[in-house]
């Protein structure tokens, strides 16, 4: 499990209890929240095409909750930080008015589950960049807590390597299958060899009665594979 760090501050040990839980809590694979902490997931970086629409995800978590809460998305523009849009949330639940900085921009999370996200319209190269979605709840003194989302735009999704890759793979596919089927035949081959020794064999003791063990040979062998006719 990973510890996501982002805007979260480091955990103070106390008392030896304290340490327990918290040691207990990373086991449980959930961090004791105490500030807020804003989250883009785990998919912190993404590529998308030029001129297709994108979201761009931030979630809110505080356990202590939130009033008044101060959020906003700024888009590090080669090192300015310009705002995309901010607004304040009351409170857990309400919708906020959210305002807009930025063009094709749209407020999609509508504070749905703390859901802060918002879509990226028909975005261009200059899109791309890392967007930071910023938060800072009053009831935590105005600590500032951030995460940061990287979007890559690009001419076309790699085709190229998905088609290298499928090249490899089926040539290794085709090398294995070779093989394998070299293998088969070879087993098979030396297994009908066996079989006409065997016969040849078979015929040297039983060369007396050859009528009746000639019918009944080739009959089974018949059935499972195909010999030569020949004796
Ligand atoms: C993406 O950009 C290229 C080059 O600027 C352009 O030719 C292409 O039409 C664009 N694609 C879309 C979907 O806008
Ligand atoms: C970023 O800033 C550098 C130096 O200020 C400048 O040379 C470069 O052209 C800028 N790039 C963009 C995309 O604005
Ligand atoms: C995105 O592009 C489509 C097609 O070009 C257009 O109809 C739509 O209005 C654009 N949306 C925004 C928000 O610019
Ligand atoms: C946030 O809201 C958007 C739009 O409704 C939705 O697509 C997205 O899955 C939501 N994200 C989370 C983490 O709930
Ligand atoms: C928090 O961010 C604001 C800008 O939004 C900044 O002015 C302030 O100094 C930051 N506070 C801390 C403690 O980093």
């Amino acid at each position: 499990m990973e510890v996501q760090w982002v805007g979260v501050n480091p955990p103070r040990l106390g008392p030896p209890h304290q340490a327990i839980s918290v040691i207990f809590s990373i086991l449980l694979g959930m961090w004791p929240s105490q500030a807020l902490e804003m989250s883009v997931g785990k998919t912190t970086h993404m590529e998308a095409v030029n001129g297709s629409t994108v979201m761009l995800p931030c979630t809110y978590a505080s356990c202590i909750g939130i009033k008044n809460l101060y959020f906003n998305w700024q888009f590090n523009d080669n090192g300015t930080m310009q705002k995309v849009c901010d607004s304040v949330i009351a409170s857990e639940g309400v919708v906020p008015q959210v305002k807009i900085y930025r063009e094709r921009v749209e407020f999609v999370g509508m504070n749905d589950n703390n859901n802060i996200s918002i879509l990226l319209w028909n975005i261009t190269f200059e899109d791309g960049g890392e967007y930071t979605c910023f938060g800072r709840n009053p009831k935590e003194k105005f600590k500032n807590h951030s995460a940061v989302f990287t979007l890559v735009v690009v001419d076309e999704l790699k085709v190229v390597d998905n088609t290298v890759a499928t090249i490899i793979a089926s040539a290794v596919g085709g090398a294995i299958a070779l093989l394998m089927g070299f293998m088969l035949l070879k087993n098979f081959t030396l297994f009908v060899l066996s079989k006409l020794e065997e016969k040849n064999k078979e015929c040297l003791v039983t060369s007396s009665g050859i009528d009746n063990t000639e019918n009944g040979l080739s009959g089974s062998k018949a059935d499972s594979k195909p010999t030569p006719k020949k004796k």
